[in-house]
């Protein structure tokens, strides 16, 4: 009964604060002050937990219908909510909480100033009552839609007066649930460690004593076969700080990860999410496809798309409908659009802008799912993901509202020595990516700068001629408003502006910044090349491609004019790279809203061109003859 488990929480609710510290760029960065239209707060944080007082209503009711979602096997439904409220306010809202039993019987306080009864977690998400009927605020009568994901617990919907900053718990609904809420969900492909292993990802509530989890896979109309896979879980404790460690938690469930290895290149596989229970049967996902990586070297075409900092937004309008990231729902659907146009994907840092709130989470999965299933999606890590003070970031930041990277590190795969330092390199064809970390140190001497030199220096530029460096902040340049003029993070380039042009790294990616900026071949702030359009001959700079406008509200950028940058825009968007063969690679920036090319340019290659000495990136000649 849902009143009887509220009639425990007596008193007033005062609840852990949820401190409003999701600022886009925590202190201890270079101070970039944006010109953007959103406020960059979490939603969730919005809600002052903190001051919630019990006020239930023996008037007022919530009625939430149907009472089982997904029968049909979907991993997303809509429900209804019917509200009745004697005494209305416009500014009444409605909380989705899951589990159903935020009750204060489960959880404990964090330090001893706070008092008895909590509610212990923020909502998954939340609409204000007026959200479908402006009558409202008259009538005290409303019906509300809300699309719901499978996320492991059941539902329930609470009706709160006093807006965000004063909530009154007016009254609580019945309680609904998935058919199977432990139904493995949202695969998400990886690379793996080597060309010719791809690993899957995927959260399900099945822990390993319960249910052996695997893949059933194989090529396309052939026989499949099962490889296990390992499973992973995180709790509360491993968070560092509120709100993840607090309102902010919630249960990820069990994470499992399937490595499919031996791999034919470029071969159609199709798999499927199976978990065999102990009393013997099986419990499935749908069934997906994905296309295998090419041979390190293969000539065919491959194509890359790259962005960062998207981040997630609700299809149904809640939390103030796509106000955090504006653009990110247009750049998922861009993606899905075109994807049988796109062979992998990355996604360089500010994957989902939890900022501690667990539940974002499985969100974000859900809305990626149609690419990250079918093409490998990697991720780099970047301060949302990241930052908390004293936890070894290189940045002292609360940006990852307490997750301290343990969240990204686990809900994603990929192919890094040490999944807790995130830099890794991948080969994809005629590609080789380094991909650093910028939220730990890079500088000369530091154990990434050792990996970043190893990682490009392995790059065998016969077979590989196509080098990407990738790091979330700027470590190169941007035009954005750095306070100290230094267009780009403090120490960035001065550490690694050696390695890029004695590597010859032909274009290093950024995000952080939410816009896109494109400079010339540079080097040491000089323009090595003439031109816009067509880069050809030798590989005497690196292009700075900062694509950080994957859908967080935007950047605007400082009043300097260089010599080095290209092309600016301030909109939502992302790169695609295409390499035809060996010696031609087409890079075009799109806008997210309608997909077409704002911006573009081609370069022509012959291997001799890499060999070429250049300025500062010549090895010592033995000059023997
Ligand atoms: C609830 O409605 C009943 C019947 O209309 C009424 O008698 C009662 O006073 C109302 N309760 C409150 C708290 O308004
Ligand atoms: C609904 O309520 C919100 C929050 O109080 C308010 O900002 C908005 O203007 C209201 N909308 C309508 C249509 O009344
Ligand atoms: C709340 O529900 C969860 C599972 O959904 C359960 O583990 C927990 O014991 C419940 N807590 C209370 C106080 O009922
Ligand atoms: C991080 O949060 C803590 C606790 O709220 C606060 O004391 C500290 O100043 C914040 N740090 C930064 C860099 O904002
Ligand atoms: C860079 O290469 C171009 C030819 O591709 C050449 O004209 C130019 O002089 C080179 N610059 C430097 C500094 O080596
Ligand atoms: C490489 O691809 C480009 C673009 O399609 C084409 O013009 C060129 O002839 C190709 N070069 C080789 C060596 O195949
Ligand atoms: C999303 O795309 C639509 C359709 O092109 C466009 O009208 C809208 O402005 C875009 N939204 C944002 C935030 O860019």
């Amino acid at each position: 009964m849902r009143s009887l488990s509220f009639l425990s929480m007596e008193y007033i609710f005062l609840l852990m604060s949820i401190l409003s510290q999701c600022l886009k760029f925590g202190s201890g960065t270079a101070a970039v002050v944006h010109a953007g239209n959103g406020d960059g707060v979490q939603p969730l944080s919005k809600i002052a937990i903190h001051k919630a007082v019990y006020a239930l209503h023996e008037n007022a009711s919530v009625k939430a219908h149907p009472l089982v979602l997904g029968t049909k096997g979907g991993d997303s439904d809509w429900v209804t909510v019917e509200i009745e409220c004697p005494k209305p306010s416009e500014d009444d809202w409605i909380a989705v909480f899951s589990p159903e039993n935020f009750s204060s019987s489960i959880c404990q306080p964090s330090d001893d100033m706070e008092q008895f009864p909590h509610i212990c977690s923020a909502p998954i998400k939340y609409k204000y009552a007026n959200d479908s009927d402006a009558d409202y605020k008259k009538t005290g009568k409303s019906s509300l839609k809300f699309q719901l994901i499978n996320q492991r617990e059941d539902f329930s919907f609470a009706l709160f007066s006093g807006g965000l900053s004063d909530p009154k718990l007016v009254a609580v609904s019945n309680v609904i649930s998935f058919a199977n809420p432990k139904a493995p969900l949202y695969p998400r492909l990886s690379q793996g460690k080597s060309w010719n292993e791809m690993t899957v990802t995927w959260a399900s509530g099945y822990n390993v004593i319960e249910a052996v989890p695997f893949v059933e896979w194989g090529m396309k109309g052939e026989s499949q076969t099962r490889s296990p896979a390992g499973t992973l879980t995180f709790h509360q404790n491993d968070m560092c700080a509120p709100p993840a460690r607090t309102v902010g938690w919630r249960d990820p469930g069990f994470i499992h990860t399937s490595f499919l290895k031996d791999l034919w290149p470029s071969s159609v596989y199709t798999y499927k999410l199976g978990h065999k229970l102990v009393d013997g049967s099986f419990v499935w996902s749908k069934s997906y496809s994905f296309k295998s990586s090419p041979y390190p070297g293969q000539d065919s075409l491959q194509r890359v798309v790259i962005f960062g900092d998207m981040g997630k937004a609700e299809r149904d309008g809640s939390n103030e409908y796509s106000n955090y990231q504006p653009g990110s729902l247009n750049t998922t659907d861009q993606l899905i659009k075109d994807l049988k146009n796109i062979d992998i994907v990355f996604h360089i840092g500010d994957i989902t802008y939890a900022n501690g709130y667990i539940s974002q989470w499985d969100q974000f999965t859900s809305q990626v799912e149609r690419i990250a299933s079918t093409v490998p999606y990697m991720i780099a890590s970047g301060n949302h993901e990241r930052d908390a003070p004293n936890s070894g970031s290189f940045y002292d930041g609360n940006d990852s509202g307490g997750e301290c990277g343990v969240v990204a590190e686990t809900m994603f795969y990929v192919p890094a020595e040490n999944r807790a330092k995130f830099w890794y390199s991948t080969d994809y064809g005629m590609f080789h990516f380094c991909i650093a970390d910028s939220e730990h140190d890079w500088r000369e001497g530091s154990e990434q700068y050792k990996f970043i030199e190893k990682c490009l220096a392995s790059a065998d530029r016969r077979k590989q001629p196509w080098l990407i460096f990738v790091a979330h902040r700027v470590l190169g340049y941007s035009s954005s408003y750095w306070k100290d003029a230094s267009f780009g993070e403090p120490m960035g380039r001065e550490s690694l502006q050696g390695l890029w042009q004695k590597y010859k790294v032909d274009i290093a990616f950024f995000g952080h910044i939410h816009n896109y900026e494109r400079t010339c071949p540079v080097y040491q702030g000089q323009c090595m090349h003439v031109g816009k359009s067509h880069y050809s001959g030798i590989v005497n700079g690196t292009i700075h491609v900062v694509v950080g406008g994957g859908g967080s509200h935007l950047s605007g950028f400082g009043p300097t004019q260089t010599s080095w940058s290209l092309y600016k825009d301030s909109d939502f968007g992302f790169v695609k790279l295409t390499a035809y063969n060996h010696s031609s690679l087409l890079f075009e920036y799109k806008k997210s809203s309608d997909g077409n090319v704002y911006d573009s340019f081609t370069i022509s290659r012959d291997y001799r061109d890499v060999l070429a000495c250049v300025h500062d990136g010549c090895e010592p000649t033995t000059l023997g003859s």
